[in-house]
């Protein structure tokens, strides 16, 4: 049986983006194959340098898997950091990784590019070593568990060409004693490539643009209220494909009456007023049931810690025996 592997950083509390991009297919994938899903708690240390906030944060993440309704039994959720082959693997791996390869990295180049635009005389001003090795280290996540498919947004494209990469690069070396599977991105097509925040980019913890998966009802609607919208009055056509609100209604809303909704913005009638209450609607009938499980595994004595240990014992009978080969096949065993 094939293997399906993806993590979410642990910088934030988990978004619709994440939600539809990366957990929802996810947990389809897990009625079918053997799963792993972990939380990249040591990805977020770039980000996040304040303890308590990223142990919230862990539990946070673990909590919406669980609350969307993963299987502990089935999938084996985990936290990388529970892993400690993955930083040895990423060591093996830096030696067969070019530089040139992490020059050419997408969040990297950006640091670059910001450093430039701001004319600094240092273009790797504000870059830590954490950033520069971040695919590096994402690799190793997937290599480490003999990975075929990583179900992730598209955003994550060139992570997953990278990993490729470079697990071809060590097969080439070292293919006669031990080959990694080579992995494979698996993005959910058309509209769900990459959801558009509150302000139209990308919907990122970054850009402080996301609408957090499990928030409190009243204030769910007032964010999704505070979308800014064209000033088209409510009688006049509207293009829905150029309304934010439009396109986040595409990932919640029934067919039938998304394409109603669409005459209607077209035909004139409908105001943003009205869409908005719409996706209000839309998003908390599909996750009401959700949060309150959410809220429950969140509270300090709940089941979570428990099965993230139980993960992590799975995680790592499997990471060793990869671990085992891989270390037989370059010398150091
Ligand atoms: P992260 O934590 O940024 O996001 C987690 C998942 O959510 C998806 N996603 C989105 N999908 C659609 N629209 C959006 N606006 C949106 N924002 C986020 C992401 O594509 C991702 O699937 N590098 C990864 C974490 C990671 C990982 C791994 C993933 C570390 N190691 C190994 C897979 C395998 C990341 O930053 O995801």
């Amino acid at each position: 049986t094939k293997t399906f592997l993806t993590g979410i950083q642990t910088s934030g509390e988990p978004h619709i983006g994440n939600y539809v991009g990366a957990i929802k297919p996810a947990l389809a994938a897990a009625e079918s194959s053997d799963t792993l899903y972990f939380l990249a708690d040591y990805h977020s240390l770039n980000t996040v340098k304040d303890p308590d906030r990223l142990r919230h944060n862990i539990r946070s993440v673990a909590a919406t898997w669980l609350a969307c309704g993963l299987d502990p039994d089935r999938t084996v959720i985990y936290r990388q950091s529970s892993v400690p082959e993955v930083f040895e693997l990423s060591v093996i791996l830096s030696s067969v990784t070019g530089k040139g390869l992490m020059n050419r990295a997408h969040a990297y180049k950006a640091a670059r590019d910001r450093n430039a635009e701001a004319g600094s005389a240092d273009l790797d001003a504000g870059v830590n070593m954490g950033l520069f090795n971040y695919p590096l280290l994402m690799a190793a996540d997937i290599l480490v568990m003999e990975t075929d498919y990583v179900p992730v947004g598209r955003d994550q494209a060139q992570h997953l060409e990278y990993a490729a990469d470079i697990a071809g690069s060590f097969n080439h070396l070292y293919g006669a004693s031990y080959s990694f599977p080579i992995p494979q991105g698996v993005y959910n097509e058309g509209d769900a490539a990459v959801l558009p925040g509150t302000d139209g980019r990308k919907m990122s913890k970054s850009y402080d643009n996301t609408i957090p998966l499990f928030l409190p009802e009243n204030r769910l609607r007032k964010l999704v209220r505070r979308i800014p919208t064209d000033s088209t009055p409510v009688e006049e056509p509207k293009n829905p494909d150029s309304s934010v609100v439009f396109q986040l209604l595409t990932h919640f809303e029934e067919p039938a009456r998304l394409a109603e909704t669409r005459k209607r913005l077209e035909a004139g009638g409908m105001g943003w007023g009205e869409l908005k209450d719409q996706l209000f609607e839309a998003i908390n009938t599909e996750v009401a049931p959700m949060r309150v499980r959410y809220e429950r595994l969140m509270e300090p004595d709940s089941e979570l810690d428990g099965i993230l240990a139980a993960g992590a014992v799975r995680a790592r009978e499997r990471s060793r025996r990869v671990l085992a080969k891989v270390r037989r096949a370059v010398g150091i065993d």
